[in-house]
């Protein structure tokens, strides 16, 4: 079948888990004479991500550990790639959160450090495959894993972080992290697959959109939040605002993570800007744009989105500029900061709950 093919039948109007996104909850567009506010330059809560790393400094320094300890294969191949992707680094956002998120709940013990490390596993997994299906070069600064090592090695490669990372959720030996975990994954897994169903489709509308980041991208901050909470022996309440708060966080992060790829300093990102667009990727800036630009620029956005590559990728990230793209979804992502900082009301008040808030102002005021 073909992925663009829409009708019901392929999206699934049946038991498929969804993501509750409904389009009222969405903002109507900005009214006439409306400036949309810029990133912030900063995270409110005076804590920049260095800050934050540092409170829970040991505990990431074991996450490492345990990280390369994990890779470890005695197949060479998948120890050169493994340790080529990891090694570059990356912001290690996810296992922050998971760490954070524990300790917030009151969490005294280790086992959040296997925890954090399989979310970064399974993350890792994803970008080989996603740079794969993206067609990607650039990833933490340095060619992609596909680029250098082929794109065979980097789908295999990444079926082993994901089982990997499924034999250390084993040893945490806790049924229902294992149900939210298999659950994460195969959710993940269908966001990528929507999102090529929605490739090269000009028609694509918020609703789609937002489903795919949901279960690609924000899936995954959620079920690290909702781990942290199970091993904590969180209330259900908490379990829930812990839940809401990765939801939230994990949207808020796609969104700008789809700004940058229209504005960002692609050293400082790490990644070549424009990867969307090459791929025909219809995100929210574009989808904006499709509905708010002037008639003859929307029908060469509309072939830009049909035809995929990069020939126009200036004079369309002109369009989407002046459209307002950019800016609807940057205040977007800060309604989605503002709804993960808002899930944190009941939980007690720590150093650890400051910095969950501020790592929802760091995902909206990022610039890598
Ligand atoms: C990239 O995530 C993939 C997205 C969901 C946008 P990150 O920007 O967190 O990647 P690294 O781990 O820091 O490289
Ligand atoms: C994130 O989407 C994909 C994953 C969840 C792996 P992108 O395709 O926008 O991520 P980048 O920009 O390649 O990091
Ligand atoms: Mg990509
Ligand atoms: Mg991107």
């Amino acid at each position: 079948m073909h992925p663009r093919q829409k009708d019901a039948e392929v999206y699934g109007s049946g038991p498929l888990e969804s993501s509750g996104w409904e389009l009222s909850a969405i903002p109507t567009p900005r009214p006439a004479g409306y400036h949309a506010p810029t990133f912030q330059q900063g995270p409110v809560a005076g804590m920049q991500l260095e800050d934050i790393r540092t409170l829970v400094a040991g505990d990431l320094k074991q996450v490492d550990r345990v990280i390369v300890e994990r890779l470890a294969s005695d197949v060479v191949l998948v120890n050169q790639i493994s340790q080529y992707i990891v090694g570059a680094g990356g912001k290690r956002l996810r296992p922050l959160s998971v760490l954070l998120a524990a300790r917030a709940c009151g969490y005294k013990g280790d086992r959040h450090v296997e925890a954090a490390a399989i979310i970064e596993f399974i993350h890792t997994a994803t970008l080989l495959h996603d740079d794969v299906v993206d067609g990607s070069e650039m990833r933490r600064g340095r060619d992609t894993a596909n680029h250098v090592f082929g794109n065979q090695a980097s789908v295999l490669v990444g079926d082993y972080l994901y089982s990997r990372s499924f034999q250390m959720m084993v040893s945490l030996d806790d049924l229902r992290i294992q149900g939210v975990m298999a659950d994460a994954t195969n959710t993940i897994a269908m966001g990528e697959v929507l999102q090529l169903m929605n490739a090269h489709d000009p028609e694509t509308t918020e609703e789609r959109y937002f489903e795919v980041i949901y279960r690609k991208t924000a899936r995954l901050f959620e079920a690290g939040a909702q781990m942290a909470a199970i091993l904590a022996g969180a209330s259900p309440p908490i379990e829930r605002a812990m839940i809401a708060y990765g939801r939230h966080l994990g949207t808020a992060f796609q969104l700008v993570d789809d700004v940058l790829d229209y504005r960002a300093d692609p050293q400082e990102l790490g990644k070549n800007l424009g990867d969307d667009l090459a791929e025909g990727k219809p995100t929210l800036p574009v989808i904006y744009a499709l509905n708010h630009a002037p008639a003859a620029e929307i029908a060469r956005l509309r072939t830009a989105i049909e035809d995929g590559g990069l020939e126009d990728l200036e004079a369309i990230t002109r369009t989407i500029e002046s459209a307002g793209g950019l800016e609807y979804t940057a205040r977007l992502a800060q309604r989605e900061r503002d709804l993960a900082v808002e899930a944190l009301a009941d939980l007690p008040d720590s150093a650890y709950t400051q910095a969950l808030r501020a790592l929802a102002d760091f995902a909206i005021s990022r610039t890598h």
